[in-house]
Formats: C-alpha cells, structure tokens, sequence
C-alpha cells in the first residue's frame, strides 16, 4: 500500500516536475452479504479490500486539470470552466464528474496536475470506480482547502456517478469507499444512511477469488433489476400504505400480494425481502461470533441471486459450488453486480493456503480460466 502511493508521488514528481500538495487514497470494496439491495433503501454489510486507487495533485495552470493514469499510460486534460464526458478517456470521467459536481456545488476550484495509480483490479466488481471517485474528491478537496466529512464525500461521489458518469447505482460503493475501515465491515441502512462498523470474524479471512470474466452484461441487466423493482413497489404500494421501497414489504406482504404479481417480478421482490433479512440476521450471528451460520446466510444469498434475482453466471456458481464441501470454508457467495466479477469467501485462517491452491485448479478444470485470488 504505502509502495504504490510512494510510486504514484514518484510519477507525479518525473512528469510534473514538482511535488506533489498529497497523495490521496480509498480502497476498493467487497460485499460480505446485502446485494442489490441499497437502491431498494435496505441494507448492505461491504468491507475494504487492501487494495486502493491513489490520486496525487498539485496546483495547475489556470482553471486546467491534467490527469495521468499511471495503469494505462493514458492522459487526459479538461478545463474546469468546461466540463463534459470524454469517451476517449473514460476513465477521466470520474475525475471529470467529481470536479463538475464540486463546482455545481458552489465550490470554486483551481486547475490541478494529477496522477492516478492503483491496484483495484478494473472491471471486476471491486469498486474501482468508487475508489477513483472517493480518491479524487479527497484531492480536489485538499487542493482547495475545501472541508468535506466523509458522509457528504460520499454522497457527491455518488451524484458524479449517477448524473455525471451515468451509471445508476445505489449508494453502497461510494459509502464503504469513504467511511469503510480496513479490517472492519460497514453495516450501512441506505434509506437513513445509519451506519457502524462490525468486528469480523476472528481466525477468519476474507478471501476475494476473481471469475476474471468481463462483466459485459452487467449495466443493461443492472438497470432491468432496478425497473423491476419499482414495478413491484407500484403494484404492492397500490394496495398497501406506506410502501415508498421494497424496504417496506415485509415478508407477510409479499406472500399477501404473491399471486398479484408477474413471475419474474416475484422472484426479484422475494430476493431483495429475503436479503434484508439476511443482513440483519448477520449483523447478530456476527455479533454472537457463529460464523458457521453467517456461512449458511452466504450460501442462501447466493442462491437467493442466481435463482431469484438471476444475476449469476456459471463462473460464479462454479466457485461457490466448489467450495461446498472444502474445510475450513464457512461461507460463499457472488459479490457485487454479478454477470461475473468475484466471490467472497470466509476462510479459517489455517486454511487460506490450501484453499487458494484448491478452488484455483478446480476452476480451471471446469472453465480452463485462471481465476485470481486476493486475500483480505
Ligand atoms: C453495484 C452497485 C452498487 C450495488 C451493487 C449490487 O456494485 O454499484 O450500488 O447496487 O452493484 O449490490
């Protein structure tokens, strides 16, 4: 970690031929259980990976930002008084997007060099995005001398993805990307943004393994999920009072309203029901230390999301299948968006060698794909 940000200070320093004001960093994200649920107002338990994007600036020319994006070798540069989308640069889209709702926010900034360099794998449901967008307003903010407390980050970070960015995700990436502690998880309620931090399980790591297949599917079907979800607050809300989100239909309602609605909008209500439960239900087993059971909760929402909210992919099942019947595993399960991307899985400690050896060759005996291992 301290390598890389003293890489990205070195760049700054060879390509800008100053130093740079600071280096600023968030960490990428993974979903211990709560998936597609924050834009359904309910909750969601991630954890930071060890794993970050790095931002370094120092004052620019004028009112111009120059960005260098140390992975691709790629550069971009805009005007702060004229700011839209470069699809050349996509990635500068983020930085872009921060800079816009800063600004719309009555902040005036100052142009700026920066560097981005991380290792938050791209593309494969880590958050890589939240990271770029955390780590860039953190720049922006200290460049400016601009007072912003991780909440408020977090929310700005959001709106550059959602109006400036275009993608329509719910707030969890941003939060954990801004409030998240390492070694910790970040139990979050996306209606009243309540939030604490939760132990995680002692002698239990929390292993990452990467599908490494590209997530191609994910945006169109991602914003199918959100329709069909309004579609069944409508047809519930009609009929029950004080029903805004799916947060608000209990599991009594939904078997009340069951034969009301279509078939694939009952699979996806009964999913996002059912996860709500799951989390609470976590946050008590974790807090009682049964880890075992947490692990069954895992397996249930990933059943839960390949069957019901039909966001899995074969990869994904081949991992967590794969791990059924492995020692010292308590728990799987897809994690983040899904249509590929990586699992999450809950090792004993004495066991995260092995298993890393095991769930890699058994992967590539049913895919003939390497898939990668990050270790918590
Ligand atoms: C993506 C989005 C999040 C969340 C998850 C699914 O990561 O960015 O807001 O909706 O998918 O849980």
């Amino acid at each position: 970690m301290a390598d890389l940000r003293n890489a990205t200070a070195e760049l700054h320093r060879s390509l800008y031929g100053c130093e740079p004001q600071g280096v600023h960093g968030a960490a990428g994200r993974v979903n211990l259980i709560g998936e597609h649920t924050d834009y359904n107002d309910g909750f969601v338990l991630p954890t930071p990976i060890d794993r970050h994007v790095w931002v370094s600036a120092s004052p620019g020319a004028g009112d111009r930002v120059r960005a260098h994006a140390a992975d691709m070798g790629d550069r971009a540069e805009f005007r702060l008084g004229s700011i839209g989308r470069d699809p050349e640069h996509p990635w500068s889209d983020y930085i872009r997007g921060v800079a816009k709702v800063l600004s719309g926010e009555g902040h005036r900034l100052t142009g700026a060099d920066m560097v981005v360099h991380g290792d938050v794998p791209i593309g494969a449901g880590l958050s890589s995005s939240a990271a770029i967008l955390v780590a860039s307003l953190r720049a922006f903010a200290s460049l400016n001398r601009i007072n912003i407390a991780p909440e408020a980050a977090a929310h700005l970070a959001r709106r550059a993805e959602n109006e400036f960015v275009g993608v329509q995700c719910g707030i969890m990436d941003q939060f954990v990307a801004s409030l998240g502690e390492h070694g910790k998880a970040l139990f979050i309620d996306c209606r009243s943004y309540e939030h604490r931090h939760v132990e995680l399980p002692r002698g239990y790591r929390v292993v990452v393994v990467n599908t490494m297949k590209s997530r191609d599917l994910a945006s169109s079907a991602y914003n199918e999920r959100r329709l069909q979800c309004m579609e069944a607050v409508q047809i519930i809300g009609k009929r029950e009072a004080g029903v805004a989100s799916l947060r608000d239909v209990s599991p009594g309602m939904l078997v009340k309203h069951w034969a009301e609605l279509p078939p694939v909008i009952q699979r996806r209500t009964r999913h996002v029901v059912t996860e709500n439960q799951r989390v609470q239900e976590s946050l008590e087993l974790l807090s009682d230390g049964d880890v075992e059971a947490f692990g069954e909760l895992m397996y249930d929402s990933h059943e839960s999301l390949h069957h019901d909210y039909e966001v899995s992919c074969r990869e994904l099942d081949v991992l967590v299948d794969a791990t059924q019947d492995m020692r010292g595993v308590a728990g799987a399960r897809m994690t983040g968006a899904g249509f590929g991307g990586c699992t999450v899985n809950l090792v004993e400690d004495d066991h995260v060698e092995r298993f890393t050896g095991a769930i890699t060759e058994k992967y590539f005996r049913s895919t003939a794909k390497r898939a990668e291992v990050y270790v918590a």
